[in-house]
């Protein structure tokens, strides 16, 4: 689907607000009140390149800033949008708005409203409302508790009596987090496309690779290709560590050179249509694999497999991490950085001196996306891992980081490796959206080699 295309009531986003008003309604009914994100200054007038609120877009389809979603809970559900208002001098500067009118009917919305508006409009439907649901935590307007509270005191204003106010707040958080952790059809789609535009980007970066090129350089061709292929964004800053800058877990590409004999580790993922993509490979920067770096690099590999063979339906959330901390550690004792038995290493949490970060999370609009680890509806304190169900999405990330230090063979030290690919639970197995991207080191050390210096 393309934002040229009229919404439907068919459409992905208004069937995900019958959702959302099927639950407000079994929570008493009421008003839901979400905006999208500010715009954020980055030095005077000058603006950070906008990024709208994923919970907002989920519900919307709409990328505008200054815009809000008022769902209106009752016999007759009223789906409203207020958004800026046609500006023909500011649309000179800014670029074409949509305006009320036009969004309105495009998105598929039964109402539209000038977002100037929102302030006379929000009194009147909070009238008698029994409840107000709202977004209170993540990128939306700092002020709306100071808005909500304006609202209802406004509202009290409009009925002349208590009566008016609201009994009850509810957070929509939670419900929203929930839907957005199975993706749908339209969702995955979309995502495998910026799976495959980001394997492409790591491919032009490792095939870009020389000795004495920089971190940028690489980063320039990530950039590049993201942004050649029609994506909007990176989904966060590129981490393209070279040397030992691979064991500070979230190095963002800098001035460092790598030299020959070098790894570069390269986490990187565009976004694309407001879905992140999160691709992690290591690889030698002449072209190849040292001894020491292959013997880590096959350990990872490995865990990487295990894992992957436990992000089906039949396990839950914590599986896959387990099985990659198993043969993690059991590399780390057969190469000699730690000692002792697989028990007492994965026990005594020895393992975690060289892999302190988890195996992987789920994935989505937010590159850390939304949706609790644990089940939702048991109780807090004993709440199991979540189990896995087809349309979740996650990474599979295992890695091993190997500092300097006297006890540890030297010829692992700062050897940093992650192998992170992106993958779709399913009722068969994972599918792995991201294997554009090469990670049998010897396809990695094959495309290097087609390099054309
Ligand atoms: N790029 C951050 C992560 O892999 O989670
Ligand atoms: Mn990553
Ligand atoms: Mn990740």
């Amino acid at each position: 689907m393309t934002m040229t295309e009229s919404l439907t009531s068919d459409s992905p986003f208004a069937r995900r607000r019958r959702h959302l008003f099927d639950w407000m309604r079994s929570q008493g009914g009421g008003v839901a009140v979400l905006s999208t994100a500010p715009e954020r200054s980055r030095n005077r007038d000058n603006q950070y390149a906008y990024r709208h609120d994923s919970d907002f877009f989920y519900l919307t389809g709409f990328v505008e800033p200054g815009a809000w979603l008022i769902l209106v809970a009752g016999e007759q559900d009223r789906a409203i949008l207020c958004c800026l208002g046609k500006h023909p001098e500011r649309e000179i500067w800014d670029g074409v708005r949509w305006g009320p009118e036009a969004a309105g009917e495009h998105f598929g919305f039964d109402e539209a409203r000038d977002s100037e508006r929102l302030d006379d409009l929000m009194p009147e439907l909070l009238v008698g409302a029994e409840r107000i649901f709202a977004v209170l935590t993540g990128t939306q307007g700092a002020d709306l508790p100071q808005r909500l509270q304006r609202w209802t005191q406004a509202a009290a204003g409009v009925s002349r009596g208590a009566r008016a106010l609201p009994a009850h707040w509810t957070d929509l958080s939670d419900v929203i987090a929930e839907m957005r952790l199975i993706k749908d059809a339209t969702e995955l789609d979309t995502m495998r496309r910026a799976a495959a535009i980001s394997a492409r980007g790591h491919v032009r970066a490792m095939q870009a690779a020389y000795p004495g090129c920089h971190e940028y350089e690489l980063e320039a061709e990530l950039l590049y290709t993201f942004r050649k292929s029609g994506a909007q964004s990176v989904a966060y800053d590129s981490i393209v560590a070279a040397g030992a800058n691979a064991c500070v877990l979230h190095h963002r590409a800098g001035h460092a050179v790598a030299h020959d004999g070098d790894l570069i580790l390269i986490d990187a993922g565009c976004e694309l249509d407001g879905y992140a993509s999160d691709i992690t490979r290591t690889f030698p920067v002449n072209g190849r694999f040292s001894g020491p770096q292959r013997a880590l690099y096959d350990v990872v590999l490995e865990a990487q497999r295990a894992a992957a063979l436990h992000a089906t339906r039949a396990f839950d959330f914590n599986a896959g991490h387990e099985a990659a901390v198993r043969v993690l550690a059991q590399g780390m004792i057969d190469l000699g950085l730690i000692a002792g038995s697989l028990d007492a290493a994965i026990e005594g949490g020895a393992y975690q001196r060289f892999y302190m970060h988890r195996t992987g999370h789920w994935l989505g609009m937010d590159v850390h996306d939304v949706g609790t680890y644990r089940e939702p509806a048991a109780n807090p304190g004993q709440r199991p891992w979540r189990k896995l169900a087809p349309g979740m999405v996650l990474t599979i990330e295992p890695g091993i980081y190997v500092r300097p230090s006297d006890d540890v063979p030297e010829k692992f030290w700062n050897i940093g490796i992650r192998i992170e690919d992106d993958a779709i639970v399913t009722d068969e197995g994972p599918e792995i959206m991201t294997r554009g991207v090469p990670v049998e080191p010897q396809a990695i050390e094959a495309l290097m080699r087609e390099r054309a210096c």
